[in-house]
């Protein structure tokens, strides 16, 4: 008897246990990707703390992570929470871009939105809506309009990401001096310190996962941090003025994304963030033109000339006509001049800056300029650099974009020059005060002044800007940013970009959207004695391995002229594409590109390295297997090396005709590339 009693008070002891267990992380809900390898599933533990995990195949690929949010001025919305329904739709229909690195965008998902309540606080609801792809998952809070939170004054988000196994990161810290402008990190993931998004990771069993964010409007900029081993958690963006993120009445947050694919070509060619912002709002946008400008640029950062006045001014009415004429001579479609406005005398950037939007330089005539351009059928590309003055800018930009359209602009690159958290905003009740820019207000500021240039059919291409997350869905006239370290880096950075730059930029960097890089350096040669850790044959493949609608031709005209083997590539190749597919992807170590253009029947492959050599193999089997192509191959000669004065211009342009059966050998030099265009031969 005894012994059955003591069996019986065992069992009841171990399914109290049990019942404990089950109930410390009871699950609210699950939802399955289309193709049901992917699992997300919400939970709970006992004193209703909520928590998300990832599963693909049934293994764990985010173990159960925290979520919620702290406020200022309310309880914190972490905890008490009761499910109050749920529900799931599915979704599949593919979209159109306007322009794009892909014509057609397929959105298929499965969304489950969890309606949650909070007892213990007057009944507070909140929201949690994820939807799941077969390529990653995105996640978003939802705070309905209610009297018991009139208001959300959001001091820090409490979002994990516990990533399961164990992984490689390539990552760029975030908070620091230089807003995203920095060498490509490669540590173990519970190494990152604090980091910025896009953050590459790969894992243990070569999955390859991005944690980013989508839809970033009117909040912080997400940046992370590690918590505990590969644990990290959101932190975000601080405000000047309260705290990161000021609320009122009904809002989302941004979408946390998190990539998840079996290569690193997958990852790229996902399309997660732009599926997870809203259609386009702008309506039609054929009035923006992908192109290729040229421009007073690169002689600045050589100095060999000045943005301010002076005997050396670069951007005076006669050298702005000869590069119109330049790009009038070989088709390019755009003229940037900088340096033309007043402002950049003294000291331009942070507080100190003074510029005008309006005047323009006495050696400038922009009227002048702007006729002798449209008369050659050549725009000029607008700029506005602000120095990070934001108040400023803001009192001039109406003005602004309306001379520039009457003056036939319609691209402007803007740019936001100074430390973090020294970025200069109006305060509320006059005067201005500092912060930074990928704060809610920088991000705010970033968004209107895309809003505003639309009115004025404007396109922005944002330097120094908050990363991107995908709105150019949303505003299709945000067409570029730089965001990275850029080109401008080999003429004075200290250190220059190391030779595996622009291949880790393919794999972070370019997940979040463009990116004005600036490729096109044929002279090899920074300021002072720098030289790029490229080939020449690099320099073109970046055309086609590094996207943006609106790319550079920077070099100096006179470079051009010395290399004319290099040029037709660059003419050549188009900054809009039908499709894109991703041939070779290793993170860190090299990328094959191989984009349809969208106004021909064209492709171009752009394939680049790190400092390795490389033999590859190129299968044509993206080509169109009726036709025949003429392959025009501007390729690394056989003695080409990046660290060699002499023989980083060793060049081979050559062609052969070619089908989508054949193969091409692709042999890269250490820092070197491959460039080709198929030209599509008549059938
Ligand atoms: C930094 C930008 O990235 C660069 O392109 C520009 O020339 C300077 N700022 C001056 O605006």
């Amino acid at each position: 008897m005894q012994r059955l009693m003591t069996r019986f008070l065992l069992t009841l002891a171990a399914s109290l246990l049990l019942a404990a267990v089950a109930h410390a992380d009871d699950v609210l809900a699950t939802v399955t990707s289309p193709d049901r390898q992917l699992t997300v599933t919400l939970q709970a533990t006992g004193d209703g703390r909520l928590a998300y995990r990832v599963d693909r195949a049934g293994k764990p690929v985010v173990n159960a992570s925290r979520l919620g949010l702290l406020l200022a001025n309310a309880h914190q919305l972490d905890g008490g929470f009761k499910l109050v329904s749920q529900q799931t739709t599915d979704r599949d229909d593919t979209w159109e871009q306007p322009w794009g690195e892909s014509r057609f965008v397929r959105d298929q998902h499965r969304e489950l939105l969890v309606q949650l309540a909070q007892p213990g606080q007057g009944d507070r609801r909140m929201a949690l809506r994820f939807r799941v792809f077969n390529d990653g998952i995105g996640l978003r809070y939802e705070l309905p309009e209610q009297p018991q939170l009139p208001a959300a004054r959001i001091s820090d988000e409490l979002t994990e990401f516990d990533i399961a196994e164990p992984a490689t990161a390539w990552w760029i810290p975030a908070g620091e001096a230089l807003v995203l402008e920095y060498v490509t990190q490669r540590t173990p993931l519970a190494e990152v310190g604090l980091a910025n998004t896009p953050l590459t990771m790969r894992t243990r069993s070569g999955l390859h996962l991005a944690l980013h964010e989508a839809a970033l409007v009117d909040y912080a900029s997400m940046w992370v941090r590690k918590v505990s081993g590969q644990k990290l958690r959101a932190q975000l963006a601080p405000s000047a003025i309260g705290a990161a993120v000021e609320k009122r009445g009904a809002f989302t947050t941004p979408w946390r994304t998190l990539r998840i694919t079996p290569s690193a070509a997958a990852l790229y060619e996902s399309h997660l963030e732009l599926n997870l912002n809203e259609p386009n709002q702008l309506g039609d946008v054929s009035w923006f033109k992908p192109g290729k400008f040229v421009g007073v640029w690169w002689e600045m950062h050589l100095e060999r000339s000045t943005w301010h006045s002076g005997a050396k001014h670069g951007a005076t009415t006669a050298n702005a006509k000869r590069h119109i004429d330049f790009a009038a001579q070989h088709g390019f479609s755009g003229v940037l001049v900088e340096g033309w406005n007043v402002g950049w005398d003294g000291n331009w950037v942070g507080s100190q800056s003074a510029f005008d939007y309006l005047k323009p330089m006495p050696d400038f005539d922009l009227d002048n300029v702007a006729a002798y351009a449209t008369a050659q059928g050549v725009k000029l590309v607008g700029h506005h650099e602000t120095g990070g003055n934001v108040a400023r800018y803001e009192q001039q930009m109406a003005a602004a974009y309306a001379l520039y359209a009457q003056l036939g602009v319609e691209v402007i690159k803007s740019g936001y020059v100074t430390d973090t958290g020294t970025a200069q905003f109006a305060s509320a009740g006059g005067g201005t005060h500092f912060g930074f820019t990928e704060s809610q207000e920088g991000v705010r500021h970033m968004l209107k002044a895309v809003q505003d240039a639309a009115k004025h059919r404007l396109a922005i291409d944002t330097h120094e800007p908050v990363k991107d997350t995908g709105l150019r869905r949303t505003y299709p006239n945000w067409v570029s940013r730089e965001g990275a370290r850029g080109q401008e880096f080999n003429a004075w950075g200290d250190p220059i970009n190391p030779v595996g730059h622009e291949v880790d930029l393919v794999f972070t960097r370019m997940l979040s959207g463009p990116m004005d890089y600036t490729p096109g350096i044929v002279s090899l040669d920074g300021a002072r004695g720098r030289q790029l850790n490229s080939t020449q044959a690099k320099q073109l493949a970046l055309y086609v391995a590094l996207y943006s609608p609106v790319a550079m031709v920077p070099d100096l005209i006179e470079h051009y002229e010395r290399w004319p083997k290099a040029f037709p590539f660059i003419k050549d190749v188009p900054t809009d594409w039908e499709t894109t597919k991703v041939i070779h992807g290793e993170v860190g170590e090299l990328a094959t590109l191989a984009r349809k253009d969208r106004r021909s029947d064209d492709w171009y492959v752009g394939a680049i390295t790190n400092g390795s050599a490389r033999r590859l193999t190129l299968p044509l089997t993206f080509l169109d297997p009726t036709r025949r192509y003429r392959a025009e191959i501007s390729r690394d000669g056989d003695r080409a090396d990046y660290r060699d004065a002499k023989r980083r211009f060793d060049l081979v342009v050559e062609q052969r005709t070619v089908r989508s059966t054949d193969t091409l050998p692709l042999k890269l030099a250490a820092g070197g590339g491959q460039a080709i265009r198929f030209v599509a031969l008549p059938k």
